[in-house]
């Protein structure tokens, strides 16, 4: 199984449009060692033709510019995204759905039912695309059990309800249900290679924890590196727990919770996705980044590949 990060950055991408933050100016003048990214969104296969796209970003255009294996390769109107599996109903995770209007058959799209139920009244992208290619609706199951993909043969994903948040626009955003947000737990049945997925963590539940300790690669949500990162640079009156995200710094952080972790061998590969423009490890030479570096924690970059 080809598992491949098409964008590493949170909403808004780094650099973001309308800010000029110390990473976001300073990407823009040459003047920090850092790398460009788009928003949240990666990929998988096990054939290398046939991806499911997990999470349509709105730079998903962008996404199949630079990846060859996502473009029409073998008849007149082709794409490589043979399906699409969203893990909320947020705006960096849906919105690439529209670009995917010039489909000839309705597109498979795996959503938890309370996200559905978003993208069919909050924010309609299932209407609009009803004029246009049409989505086929599979709803991804809460109970714990495997869900197999007919174009990941050999491949089982389970989905690991969350504690995050709804988008603005949901009716759940005050009255969380289940199915909101989800992780995903991806096997490999043929190997003991297994993936824990969730760009947006609010708390580390111990059902979650239980999650990442029985996935050999845990791609997590690195949102902030503060709690209060962006009142501090005012940009924002929200705490990163308001918006769903655990802070990576701090007691209780997710650099804690990575920490914390079974010691597997060989070792859990701890990798950051889902990255805001105004965090500090964006910066490759900063002390952030040095602490991400000793505790064993990567930092995903768009185009990040793993053969599992
Ligand atoms: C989030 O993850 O909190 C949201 O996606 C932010 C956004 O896109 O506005
Ligand atoms: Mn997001
Ligand atoms: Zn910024």
């Amino acid at each position: 199984m080809k598992l491949k990060i098409l964008g590493s950055a949170a909403g808004g991408g780094f650099p973001q449009w309308n800010c000029n933050c110390p990473n976001c100016d300073g990407i823009r003048r040459g003047t920090i060692k850092a790398q460009a990214r788009t928003q949240s969104s990666l990929a998988i296969s096990v054939n290398g033709d046939d991806w499911l796209l997990i999470n349509a970003s709105p730079d998903i255009l962008a996404q199949i510019r630079n990846n060859p294996s996502l473009q029409p390769a073998r008849t007149v109107r082709d794409t490589g995204i043979a399906a699409v599996l969203v893990t909320d109903a947020q705006i960096d995770h849906v919105t690439g759905l529209l670009m995917l209007r010039e489909r000839s058959t309705p597109l498979p799209l795996y959503t938890t039912e309370s996200v559905f139920r978003d993208l069919s009244t909050g924010f309609p992208i299932t209407s609009i695309l009803s004029h246009y290619c049409g989505v086929e609706h599979r709803a991804i199951p809460l109970d714990g059990s495997a869900m197999q993909i007919d174009i990941l043969p050999g491949v089982s994903i389970t989905a690991i309800p969350l504690r995050s948040k709804a988008p603005p626009y949901s009716p759940n955003r005050q009255a969380p249900t289940q199915g909101d947000n989800i992780g995903l737990f991806i096997k490999n049945t043929q190997s003991d290679a297994s993936v824990f997925y969730a760009p947006g963590l609010g708390q580390p539940e111990p059902h979650v924890i239980a999650a990442m300790n029985r996935a050999s690669t845990v791609l997590v949500d690195g949102t902030l590196w503060h709690d209060d990162e962006m009142i501090q640079l005012g940009l924002s009156a929200k705490t990163s727990q308001d918006m769903g995200h655990l802070a990576l710094h701090g007691a209780g952080g997710m650099i804690d919770v990575l920490n914390g972790l079974d010691t597997r061998s060989p070792p859990t590969r701890k990798v950051l996705v889902h990255i805001n423009n105004t965090n500090p490890v964006l910066r490759e030479d900063s002390v952030e980044r040095a602490s991400l570096v000793a505790n064993g924690i990567e930092v995903a970059t768009d185009g990040m590949t793993f053969e599992l």
